[in-house]
């Protein structure tokens, strides 16, 4: 062949390989986002939904005082209606509500099946809480609690600090992380160490205002970050170019980290400096939101329709596919595992399921803007 056709081949086959690789990626976001999909109901039939008056859009929940008093804390909404107007990151931008937002802590006793109100003590009196991911460690007596919170106020969403103890939080302080855009859309915390302060946060966009944030999410920009903070150095970037990382979870020297539009789990190593090092990642066929570990499982749950939570995150009257899978934590480290569904349902016993958590084969659910937590006896 001479010089010319050989070229000639070369570029046919690399726009051939080009075409093939786009075709790929078109095909796996078409069944990420869940066109066509035939949705099955996984256990369904023992469920039920717990306090759909008070568990309103609680968007993150967690189990604590699992040998004592095994309980579940969620961060919910005080009105999902003020959410379809004010959720930043959802796309929620109309800041027009009057006065200050205030959402709540609850308490849910498992064995009991009760929930609680917590009190608020000190926090400041003209500013909102809009509650999204957070998490909770034990200090003796009392718990820590770093949560994320999409004020209206000062520069933008920050993450609070408060002790829990015996069902009062109290406010401690404000970690801010504006500036420079280091943290300006905190989606997610995993806690290290509360002494120091120590945390990471996903930051699921780079731009935190319309319209701006939605061209970003639809063309599916690499543009969020992982970002550490310690009391004495404040916010810095671990690990950038991600496309909407959401969920995240520390166990012992590995970090987890939700991509939810790629529909990807990353599993990173966590260095002496808090730095990361990519292990591995594991594909699922759905958009991901929070991940929970509990009982040496990892819970994560999503969404099945991008359609159907476009339309429902407008308007919680519609309904919405909801899934969440299971994997060993072992597994997860050391193997290459298949992820295996706990729950799957189109019937809108739970909607656009952001979080699902377990304790003694006892599975929980709940949502961004769902009326009620879901509880499901497996
Ligand atoms: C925001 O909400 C207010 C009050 O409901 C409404 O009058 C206004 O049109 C809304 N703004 C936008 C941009 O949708
Ligand atoms: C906004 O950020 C700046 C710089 O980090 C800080 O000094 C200031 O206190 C913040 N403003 C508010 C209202 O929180
Ligand atoms: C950890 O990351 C920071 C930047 O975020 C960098 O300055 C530092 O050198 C890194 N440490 C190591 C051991 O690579
Ligand atoms: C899910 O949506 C359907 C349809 O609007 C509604 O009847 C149901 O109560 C919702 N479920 C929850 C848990 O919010």
């Amino acid at each position: 062949m001479s010089v010319y056709s050989q070229t000639i081949v070369v570029c046919v086959a690399l726009m051939i390989a080009a075409v093939g690789f786009y075709l790929q990626t078109i095909v796996r976001l078409y069944e990420i986002a869940g066109f066509g999909r035939q949705i099955k109901q996984i256990n369904t039939n023992n469920c039920n939904v717990e306090f759909p008056r008070k568990l309103q859009g609680c968007e993150d929940i967690l189990v604590f005082n699992v040998d004592t008093n095994p309980s579940i804390l969620l961060g919910c909404s005080h009105d999902i209606n003020q959410r379809r107007k004010w959720f930043p990151p959802i796309s929620h931008q109309n800041s027009t509500i009057p006065g200050v937002i205030r959402d709540h802590f609850y308490v849910y006793n498992i064995e009991e099946r009760s929930v609680v109100k917590l009190k608020m003590k000190g926090f400041p009196k003209t500013s909102d809480l809009v509650l999204h991911g957070f998490d909770l460690v034990a200090n003796g007596n009392e718990h820590l609690l770093y949560a994320v919170n999409h004020k209206r106020q000062g520069n933008g969403s920050v993450i609070e600090k408060f002790s829990l103890q015996e069902n009062v939080l109290t406010y401690l302080t404000t970690f801010d992380g504006n500036d420079n855009r280091l943290v300006n859309t905190p989606n997610a915390i995993t806690v290290v160490d509360h002494r120091t302060d120590s945390f990471y946060v996903t930051n699921d966009h780079y731009y935190n205002h319309e319209p701006a944030h939605d061209v970003e999410s639809l063309l599916l920009r690499p543009w969020s970050h992982v970002a550490f903070h310690s009391k004495s150095d404040g916010f810095k970037i671990v690990e950038d170019g991600l496309t909407y990382a959401n969920g995240i979870a520390k166990y012992e020297n590995k970090l987890f980290v939700v991509q939810s539009s790629l529909g990807e789990l990353s599993v990173y190593d966590v260095h002496q400096d808090n730095n990361l090092t990519f292990v591995k990642k594991i594909s699922f066929d759905y958009i991901l939101d929070n991940i929970r570990l509990t009982g040496g499982d990892a819970y994560i749950a999503g969404h099945l329709s991008l359609n159907a939570m476009g339309k429902y995150f407008k308007n919680p009257n519609v309904k919405s596919p909801s899934a969440v899978a299971k994997l060993s934590i072992q597994e997860i480290i050391n193997g290459n595992p298949v992820p295996e569904y706990v729950f799957s349902d189109n019937t809108g016993l739970m909607n656009s399921s952001t979080v699902a958590v377990s304790h003694s084969n006892i599975l929980f659910i709940s949502g961004l803007m769902s009326r009620g937590m879901l509880r499901c006896e497996l």
